[in-house]
């Protein structure tokens, strides 16, 4: 801690741009150091950020005392092996999505994150956009009576993504790096999925980049009270414009309502039911835009991040956990290890069964 500030170092500077926008503009941090193998893009955001140190080393930036809490932007294959590192190390982490590419380490890093005392926190940015909080606050507030069903999906023309050289690396998959939005939400509204079935297809688009993970996925999950959720993907192909679909999207269906908030557009649509008739309301928050999207197109999340790197202070502050922790990070990923196989077998698979395979209920 620096003047009651926490001390934050960053690690992967590609989407760690955003973060690094995030402490400068926050006043529960301050930027300790920035870290990336590849020295030309550290003196980039030096330049850029006006900083006056880096270091191509992880090593260096966990020596150093004065960090409090590291943010982890690497490729998602190495996620786990940063955590368990930063733990060891003694730090507080913040790690983007998704935690892990699968469960064979999760056990292991539980056991870490205990023996550290120190705390992880998973930055699923998506609940932390103004339309997708708006929604999770009225929701709290019973705006749709009881819930009944979640429909989500994450849709999105992302061939551009396959530029990236750990697209193409082993344990890259759409399902992680992207549906995993979709997958949250759906989770963050029914937290006890216990069985999911769905279809996916490799399109062959994907075939042409010689990539053999499926690109167009349709799911359908439920808990034991019978709430359920249909959770969809599309990356490989086409895709209408983000006013007509928004990329992200997540609709809520109640008993006296329905919601919908999404993501890019900052917009926010409910409809509500009682003895007085009908009730339409549309919010928009165009003039957050700037505090959302800081830099060029709408495809970064710095204004995400600031929220949830302060929402992190302020759990630490009131000795609170911060969600999604680990545990209910690792669920997620449990129920993505359950929606692969249901793409292998063809058949629904029960999370439970899956997570005791790994120790892990
Ligand atoms: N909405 C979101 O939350 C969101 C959006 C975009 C990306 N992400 C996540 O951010 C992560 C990074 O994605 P990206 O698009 O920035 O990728 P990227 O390839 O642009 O950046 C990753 C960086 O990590 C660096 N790196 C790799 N190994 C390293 C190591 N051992 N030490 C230091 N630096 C290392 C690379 O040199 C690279 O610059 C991914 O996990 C992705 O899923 C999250």
């Amino acid at each position: 801690m620096k003047d009651d500030k926490l001390v934050m170092g960053v690690l992967g500077l590609g989407e760690g741009r955003s973060v690094i926008s995030a402490v400068q503009k926050s006043s529960y941090y301050e930027l300790g150091n920035i870290c990336d193998l590849n020295d030309e893009l550290c003196k980039k955001r030096v330049k850029e950020f006006g900083l006056s140190k880096y270091t191509t080393r992880y090593e260096d930036m966990l020596a150093d005392d004065s960090i409090d809490v590291i943010g982890i932007y690497t490729p998602d294959q190495f996620h786990a092996k940063h955590i368990k590192q930063a733990l060891k190390a003694g730090k507080h982490v913040i790690c983007t999505k998704p935690v892990m590419i699968g469960l064979d380490q999760a056990k292991d890093l539980v056991g870490c994150e205990k023996e550290s005392g120190k705390l992880v926190f998973v930055g699923q940015s998506s609940r932390f956009f103004e339309p997708l909080k708006r929604q999770r606050e009225l929701y709290e507030e019973k705006n749709i009576g009881e819930l009944i069903s979640v429909e989500t999906h994450y849709k999105n023309d992302s061939r551009w993504f396959l530029e990236r050289d750990w697209s193409r690396q082993p344990g890259f998959s759409w399902m992680y790096n992207f549906m995993i939005h979709a997958v949250d939400l759906a989770t963050w509204y029914i937290p006890e999925i216990e069985e999911v079935f769905g279809y996916g297809s490799v399109s062959p688009n994907m075939k042409s980049y010689n990539i053999h993970t499926e690109d167009t996925m349709s799911f359908v999950m439920k808990d034991k009270s019978g709430h359920f959720a249909t959770v969809e993907g599309a990356y490989g192909s086409p895709c209408l414009d983000g006013n007509i679909e928004f990329p992200i999207e997540c609709t809520l269906r109640g008993t006296t309502g329905i919601s919908r908030g999404g993501y890019s557009k900052l917009k926010y649509y409910e409809r509500t039911i009682d003895e007085t008739g009908r009730h339409d309301r549309m919010e928009t928050y165009d003039d957050k835009h700037d505090f959302y999207f800081r830099f060029e197109k709408e495809n970064h999340h710095a204004g995400e991040y600031q929220n949830y790197i302060e929402y992190f202070a302020r759990c630490l502050q009131k000795n609170m956990t911060p969600k999604p922790d680990l545990s209910e990070a690792i669920h997620t990923i449990g129920i993505m290890e359950a929606m692969k196989r249901s793409l292998t077998t063809g058949m629904p698979v029960k999370v439970s069964e899956l997570m005791r395979e790994y120790e892990l209920e």
